[in-house]
């Protein structure tokens, strides 16, 4: 993983805000630093400003306010095509008179690499998109997933030291798919590429990076590795948006350092690790992943917190069964359970114990 605590950014974001029509904030007090090498990923819902804070760091749109830099040099009076950015857009566009081929030499040409240079990098280039038997067709050629393809090995070919990429795999079959991100992260490990990565799939984010951060609303609600992202989620709308995730409402009645107790709205009591939360009175979300729950609950030792559930529904799923339950009220609880020799199916209709650890379970603020 790249490192992300000494101080030499490569790229920065420095209280960054955009606006479009001089009235509403698409990017609000954007504050990002990335170290060389490093791959992180945008991840969030439609709208969220992901492709909008990529076309500032491209120069294809200016801040409304805040500073980019790269390299530790602001950036924001330096055309795109001075920034030596490697990039493939939404919408980037072949150049649709050349082959394919001179479209790939073309940014070898433009930075005077010699012609065998160019040729060994071109077809190492479409060797990696598995495109090597179509160097001599033109993009009309193509369909939008090999377009697409070409240009992703356009963006890489010239061995940019920063690389961005909106939605590059959004044309490509599954299978396709995934051998293109495993190319991808290996290329940019291999020659030490500092990559900002666009999607809305969370499991290519997740796969993919060194670093995600989580998009809504204009801001980055939260910037973690993806295990810490989907361990321990900082907000509801993170809790919510990675992963399957259980919620339960209710209003915190005490709360210390380590621990707080939470009324259920049924009027149980429940302990929790206090996440986003400040006071008692409070209202919380609680937010609980559905494999850190146990039927079998004697496994769990004496911290455990029980509830009794009802089983609404059993689907199996051939390596895990997936049981949705009413749970304090609420009957959209699932859990996983690995099927093993020992696993019981459970029936509609059964009553239940459940239980989990209070640091599983943490109170986020109410949704
Ligand atoms: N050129 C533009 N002029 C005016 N508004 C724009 C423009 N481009 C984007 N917006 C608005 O800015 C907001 C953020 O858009 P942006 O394209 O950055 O979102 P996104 O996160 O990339 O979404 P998606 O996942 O759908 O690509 C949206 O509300 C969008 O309508
Ligand atoms: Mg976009």
């Amino acid at each position: 993983m790249a490192d992300t605590t000494t101080g030499d950014a490569f790229v920065e974001f420095e209280r960054v805000q955009k606006s479009y029509d001089g009235e509403n904030l698409v990017v609000k007090d954007l504050n990002l630093s990335m170290p060389k090498g490093e791959f992180l990923t945008m991840l969030g819902p439609s709208g969220s400003g992901k492709t909008t804070c990529l076309m500032m760091l491209a120069g294809f749109e200016t801040a409304t306010h805040g500073e980019i830099k790269l390299d530790g040099r602001p950036i924001n009076n330096i055309p795109p095509h001075k920034r030596g950015i490697g990039m493939v857009f939404q919408n980037y566009a072949l150049f649709p008179h050349m082959t394919v081929a001179e479209n790939l030499s073309f940014p070898l040409e433009v930075r005077k690499i010699g012609k065998a240079d160019r040729e060994a990098k071109v077809k190492r280039a479409l060797d990696m998109v598995q495109m090597g038997a179509f160097g001599g067709r033109r993009p009309a050629q193509l369909s939008g997933g090999q377009q697409q393809r070409i240009a992703l090995a356009r963006a890489l070919v010239f061995e940019p030291e920063l690389v961005l990429m909106d939605e590059p795999l959004g044309a490509l079959d599954k299978q396709l798919r995934e051998h293109m991100q495993f190319e991808i992260t290996n290329l940019a490990h291999e020659l030490g590429i500092t990559t900002v990565y666009v999607t809305h799939d969370q499991t290519e984010a997740l796969t993919m990076s060194d670093r995600v951060a989580v998009f809504d609303d204009g801001r980055i609600q939260q910037l973690a590795p993806p295990d810490e992202l989907y361990e321990s989620p900082e907000n509801s709308f993170v809790a919510q948006f990675i992963g399957e995730n259980n919620t339960l409402e209710g209003t915190i009645k005490e709360i210390g350092d380590d621990i707080c107790l939470v009324e259920l709205d049924d009027g149980e009591l429940i302990d929790a690790k206090p996440v986003n939360v400040s006071k008692v009175g409070d209202r919380t979300t609680i937010s609980i992943r559905p494999e850190r729950v146990e039927v079998d609950t004697a496994k769990l030792g004496e911290n455990a917190h029980t509830l009794k559930a009802e089983v609404m529904e059993f689907i199996y799923m051939g390596d895990v069964f997936r049981t949705r339950l009413r749970v304090a009220g609420k009957d959209d609880f699932i859990i996983k359970t690995r099927n093993s020799a020992d696993q019981r199916r459970l029936q509609p209709g059964e009553q239940i114990q459940i239980g989990w650890l209070p640091r599983d379970c943490r109170a986020l603020d109410a949704v």
